[in-house]
């Protein structure tokens, strides 16, 4: 399965944490940058996560910025991406099952490493679960 990442330099050290994480555990990983924890703006970040999701290019994103908030935010203003931040592994499998989410937002002044690794296993091994929630994320959609 092929995973984008991405932060803006408060979630730089996180996103080398976790992607030395999927790769370790067979993920392929498409790193949006950036290349170091020099000060950049997240929006510019979370355009190229979403178009390579909106694209296909990868099956799912991963943003992380200080808060996940940010990244959040501007994830969710392009059409056909459902982010979701999480601060819980129960709330990144919910949000696979119940609104299909196709971005995983992270906020490394929030969670430990550990835990967003917890976060990440449960939203990439869980499966939207259709029928009735099928029917809101439609609406969301409209
Ligand atoms: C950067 O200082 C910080 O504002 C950003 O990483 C994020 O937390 C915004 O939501």
């Amino acid at each position: 399965m092929k995973i984008g990442i991405t932060s803006d330099h408060a979630g730089y050290d996180l996103k080398e944490t976790i992607k030395k994480y999927l790769i370790d555990n067979g993920y392929e990983v498409v790193d949006f940058g950036p290349e170091n924890a020099n000060s950049v703006d997240y929006p510019d970040f979370a355009k190229k996560l979403t178009k390579s999701v909106i694209s296909e290019e990868v099956k799912y994103g991963i943003g992380i910025c200080g808060t996940g908030i940010g990244m959040n935010i501007a994830c969710n203003k392009a059409k056909g991406i459902r982010a979701a931040l999480c601060s819980d592994p129960l709330s990144a499998s919910l949000t696979r099952q119940h609104n299909n989410a196709n971005i995983l937002n992270l906020g490394a002044r929030i969670i430990g490493d550990e835990l967003a690794k917890n976060i990440v296993d449960n939203f990439l091994n869980s499966e939207f679960e259709g029928g009735r929630h099928q029917n809101r994320v439609n609406k969301i959609e409209d």
